[in-house]
This record gives structure tokens, sequence and C-alpha cells, in this order.
């Protein structure tokens, strides 16, 4: 049995029809084919699939898709210009922050409201807000450098 939702994501909004029991991960991906969510644990711990939800960072592997009606969903589709990168996307190219980039999307939105909280972070903040989000291939060096260069970006441009 299917269950109606109407989600507002990326500022758009969809009605969607859904089994009770689909993840928001699945229902982005699948349903409406937003494959930049990535699924990697399916319980909570590596942060693929983070999204934001009414602007804070949440696991929608851990969430249903029809908890998820009436809320402000943003994925990393969300965040990325009609071209090129956004600021803070640039700077993960430009240090080298990624590699395979599996678990990039996640972390791009982790730190993209992280930043709004903290617009000057220091070097151990960028550590401890990357600790919920696990990457097998770096060793994370690269993605701080990204952080504090989207920081700086953003203290010489700030959003008007
Ligand atoms: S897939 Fe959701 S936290 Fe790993
Ligand atoms: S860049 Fe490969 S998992 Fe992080």
């Amino acid at each position: 049995m299917t269950r109606a939702v109407r989600l507002l994501v990326n500022g758009l909004e969809h009605e969607v029809q859904v089994e009770p029991r689909l993840s928001l991960a699945d229902c982005l991906r699948d349903v409406l084919d937003l494959t930049g969510t990535h699924v990697g644990c399916e319980h909570g711990v590596c942060g693929a699939c983070t999204v934001l939800l009414d602007g804070e960072p949440v696991r929608s592997c851990l969430m249903l898709a029809v908890q998820a009606g009436g809320h402000a969903i943003t994925t990393v589709e969300g965040i990325t210009p009609d071209e090129g990168l956004a600021p803070l996307q640039q700077a993960f190219q430009d240090k080298h922050g990624l590699q395979c980039g599996y678990c990039t999307p996640g972390i791009l939105l982790t730190t993209h409201a992280f930043l709004k909280e903290h617009p000057h972070p220091t070097p151990d903040e960028i550590r401890e807000m990357l600790a919920g989000n696990l990457c097998r291939c770096t060793g994370y060096h690269f993605i701080v450098e990204a952080v504090e260069a989207a920081a700086r970006a953003a203290a010489r441009n700030p959003p008007r």
C-alpha cells in the first residue's frame, strides 16, 4: 500500500506515491532521480546520504520519505548552480578535497550548513564537523584545506 506525500526538494514541490517504509534517501534517488545523494552504510554511520532538512543536516537513510512531508529538503543538486560549481564545490576541486567523490555530496551539505554557523572556523572545528562523515579515500587533510579555502572565499565575497 502506498501513501501520497508532498515533498519540497530544492525549492520544487513534488507529490509522490511511496511505500511508507521507503527511506528519504531511496525516495530522492529512485523516485525523484536526484542521484547526487549517495547511500553507503544505510544505518546512519557514514554520512554519505546527508541532506538538509529545513537547513539542518540529516541522514536521509534514517528518515522515511513520509516523514519529510512539509519540510524543505536540500540535496547536493540544490546547492549546485545551473552552470559551473558553487564556491564551496570549487574549493573542493581546487584543493583536491575529493578522490572517488562518493562521500563528497554528504560532506558538501554538512559543510554548507556548518559554514553558515561558523564562518571563520578553526582547523579543529572543521575536523570536529567532519567527524560524522566517513571518507574511504582521503586522509581528510585536503578536505580540511578545502573547507578553510571555502571559508576564506566566503569572507572575501559575503553572500548578499
Ligand atoms: S547511508 Fe546514511 S549514514 Fe550511511
Ligand atoms: S572521496 Fe572517496 S569516499 Fe571520500
